[in-house]
């Protein structure tokens, strides 16, 4: 994509300027490529990987060594948009080695790094802003939470979850995050988290009042018929169109006259 390349401060400054959002994510070259060329301003490599790409049941199975893997083929169709890569699970329960695997995304091509949680790692956060490392926040339902919480939760319900998604928020912003995303959370909450904080929320399942919107990219494109998700409806049917091209392209081959003896 041609353009003046998309920054983190780009991306903080969109809310000022009123400039809604809409983020995606790729794992590999040539989505990534194709996000980039739709004018996608910021590409999410994200840990969902884990369940989109490599068949876990889980984000907690993602490993650094596969993070670093997506981020380069992801680096690869060097995007006019910004790069984020997750911070995989158990990757920054401590400062240094939440800083040492923020460095390893970067090098593997990552322009900035997402991490879960609120005041539980403002620490790392911190640190990795001071490194030089753009860091964007994730709060309400934190996938890498999944099996200590029993299932993926909508957060912002109890007046406890509503103090603390605040609290975090604010955390994060103290620490230097550039933008906060907001997963599942009551669409209230994220309003007024929206309203409150200097930096953009983007939501996902969060309602429409957020700075703007991120979507795991084969979600809105049907690609995955197996999972049915209550807050994306998908644009294209992929999976089956895809379905029906190699059962047509099968059914031509094995049609084929054989050459004779
Ligand atoms: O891993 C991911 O794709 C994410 C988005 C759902 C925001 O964190």
């Amino acid at each position: 994509m041609t353009g003046t390349k998309i920054t983190f401060e780009t991306i903080r400054g969109m809310k000022n300027r009123g400039e809604k959002i809409a983020a995606l994510t790729g794992y590999d070259f040539p989505m990534t490529r194709l996000l980039d060329m739709a004018g996608i301003p910021l590409i999410l490599v994200g840990d969902s990987l884990g369940m989109v790409v490599l068949g876990y049941p889980d984000t907690t199975h993602v490993t650094m060594a596969e993070m670093e893997h997506h981020v380069r083929a992801s680096a690869r169709a060097k995007p006019r948009a910004l790069l984020v890569a997750d911070l995989p699970y158990r990757s920054y329960e401590a400062v240094d080695c939440a800083v040492q695997n923020a460095r390893k995304l970067l090098v593997a091509g990552a322009e900035a790094v997402k991490a879960e949680g609120g005041r539980a790692i403002v620490e790392q956060v911190r640190a990795i802003v001071q490194a030089g490392i753009p860091f964007m926040g994730h709060l309400g339902m934190l996938p890498q939470k999944v099996l200590e919480e029993g299932g993926y939760h909508v957060k912002g319900k109890l007046e406890q979850e509503h103090a603390d998604l605040l609290a975090d928020a604010e955390a994060l912003v103290g620490a230097g995050a550039f933008a906060i995303v907001l997963e599942l959370v009551t669409p209230p909450v994220a309003r007024e988290l929206t309203r409150k904080l200097p930096v953009p929320t983007i939501g996902i399942g969060s309602g429409a009042e957020c700075d703007g919107q991120i979507l795991v990219t084969p979600d809105l494109l049907g690609m995955l018929p197996w999972f049915s998700l209550k807050h994306v409806k998908p644009k294209l049917n992929a999976a089956e169109q895809m379905r029906a091209v190699i059962a047509q392209w099968k059914t031509s081959v094995e049609g084929q006259a054989s050459a004779p003896a």
